[in-house]
């Protein structure tokens, strides 16, 4: 099969007329119709924030490999555009992978994976990657510019350019495998057209994973950020638990140098369906992450109503004094909220309290008194597929979802934080939830599929007391 975009475009107008909406999210970004994975280009370019997305439009299963674009002027509201690339050359015949965008002037450059056989497809022997430019003036249609890096000799995993300027020069970190380790490549260039091999910028230790995917590397209050998805890393406790990972290190970096990681590796979300992150500057100077809100292999029950997979909100994240990341919603989602519905202060003791007869769209703010509580378990539920709460035996925040019709079931958790405060802000958008504690110390994205009628929303305390000392919600957008 040959693809082109205006075959893709056709195919996808298609698929939308026949889109189920009872999932489908109101204010993330998700394809029209189709597949979606990791985000891609998340960039700020000429007025606009655009994003690019993992796409397969002749499906809502993964395929070979378009490239999804929206734009948004508040990186709230998404503006559908037209695919911008489609697996049309020799360079990228089997799929245009992850990559990222940069402005050089008045030019929008993509830098992506080009991924290739040469013959036989099922043996990765015949794999190839290269990495591939393409140039926008206006923004939305693009040249391709063809390969600029070919697969280093020896290596057939060699994806996801992620590229930045850095004085006089522009870098891009590439993910690597080698043998069963993980690895991070590193280029600099004057043009984006002739890259130099800067050798190795990162490499896994024993058990960190045997490819690492969508590497990310920026700098946060005078530290180097690498952000990236290891494939490979062994579930230990509480952590690893998704099928991959997303995370990042701290360290230093000079150029010409190795990066200096301090250090362990740490988990970005905590929730089970969070992957492929990638970060973006605002024009005012803040660093927003986006990430894909599905995780590979888990069941995707959207599949039978015409589309699969959405991008998380956009998450802005600073850098602690304890050398760890707080991650926060964009302050650009306040525009959302429509009216706000205070809740009173009050003590539950054995009960469930109904607070939102229908909540599909909503978000939620509440402060609950960790100390006075004597209750095992005391948070919210959405019907009876949803319970974000503590568990007091085990001092942990459980996201715990239950939808046995799909083959979903099973927690995540954090450990409650230290002090008296757990605020809560929880983002609901009909197939998706998003919390994040205390004003960004951790967060848990999961995906949820809640059924007609299953979505009351409640606030409980079971076996004893708990009080919600403040809280409110606004529907978002309505
Ligand atoms: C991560 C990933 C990338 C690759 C893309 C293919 O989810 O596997 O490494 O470029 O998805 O769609």
């Amino acid at each position: 099969m040959t693809f082109s975009i205006a075959q893709a475009e056709q195919e996808l107008q298609a698929r939308r007329a026949a889109l189920n909406p009872r999932w489908y999210p109101h204010y993330h970004l998700a394809a029209q119709a189709g597949w979606m994975n990791d985000p891609n280009g998340l960039v700020w370019f000429d007025g606009w924030y655009h994003a690019f997305y993992q796409h397969h439009p002749y499906s809502t299963q993964w395929g070979p490999m378009h490239w999804g674009h929206a734009r948004s002027r508040d990186l709230v509201h998404w503006e559908h555009l037209p695919v911008a690339l489609a697996p049309e050359g020799p360079e990228d015949k089997d799929g245009c992978f992850s990559g990222s965008a940069v402005v050089d002037g008045d030019t929008l450059a993509l830098l992506y994976t080009g991924h290739k056989f040469h013959g036989d497809s099922s043996s990765d022997d015949n794999l190839y990657q290269v990495q591939c430019l393409a140039t926008s003036r206006d923004g939305i249609h693009f040249e391709r510019q063809g390969q600029v890096i070919d697969t280093p000799a020896g290596l057939h995993h060699f994806r996801d350019p992620k590229v930045w300027r850095e004085g006089d020069y522009w870098y891009v970190v590439i993910g690597a495998r080698v043998g069963d380790t993980g690895q991070v490549r590193l280029y600099r260039s004057r043009d984006l057209r002739e890259w130099q091999d800067e050798g190795l910028l990162a490499e896994a230790k024993e058990g960190a994973g045997y490819m690492w995917e969508c590497p990310d590397f920026f700098r946060l209050n005078g530290k180097w950020i690498l952000m990236f998805s290891p494939q490979g890393m062994a579930a230990k406790g509480y952590h690893n638990r998704n099928l991959f990972q997303s995370g990042y290190l701290i360290g230093d970096w000079q150029p010409g140098q190795p990066f200096v990681p301090e250090g362990e590796f740490v988990e970005m979300d905590h929730g089970h369906d969070f992957y492929a992150p990638q970060s973006f500057l605002t024009p005012d100077g803040r660093r927003i992450v986006m990430g894909w809100m599905d995780m590979w292999e888990s069941p995707m029950p959207e599949q039978q109503d015409g589309w699969a997979g959405m991008l998380t909100l956009p998450r802005e994240i600073r850098l602690g004094d304890d050398n760890r990341l707080r991650i926060t919603p964009a302050k650009e989602m306040a525009a959302l909220r429509g009216s706000y519905y205070p809740l009173l202060a009050q003590q539950l003791k054995n009960q469930s309290s109904p607070i939102v007869e229908d909540a599909q769209v909503i978000e939620l703010d509440l402060v609950w008194d960790i100390h006075s509580a004597t209750a095992e378990c005391y948070g919210i539920a959405l019907g009876a597929g949803l319970r974000v709460f503590v568990d007091a035996q085990a001092q942990r925040l459980v996201l715990e979802r239950r939808y046995p019709e799909f083959a979903l079931e099973g927690s995540r958790s954090v450990a409650l934080p230290e002090g008296n405060r757990l605020s809560l802000r929880i983002f609901i958008d009909r197939s998706s939830v998003e919390v994040f504690v205390n004003e960004g110390e951790a967060c848990l994205s999961s995906r949820i599929y809640p059924q007609e009628a299953q979505r009351q929303l409640c606030v409980f305390a079971s076996h004893g007391s708990a009080t919600l000392s403040s809280g409110g919600y606004w529907p978002l957008d309505q």
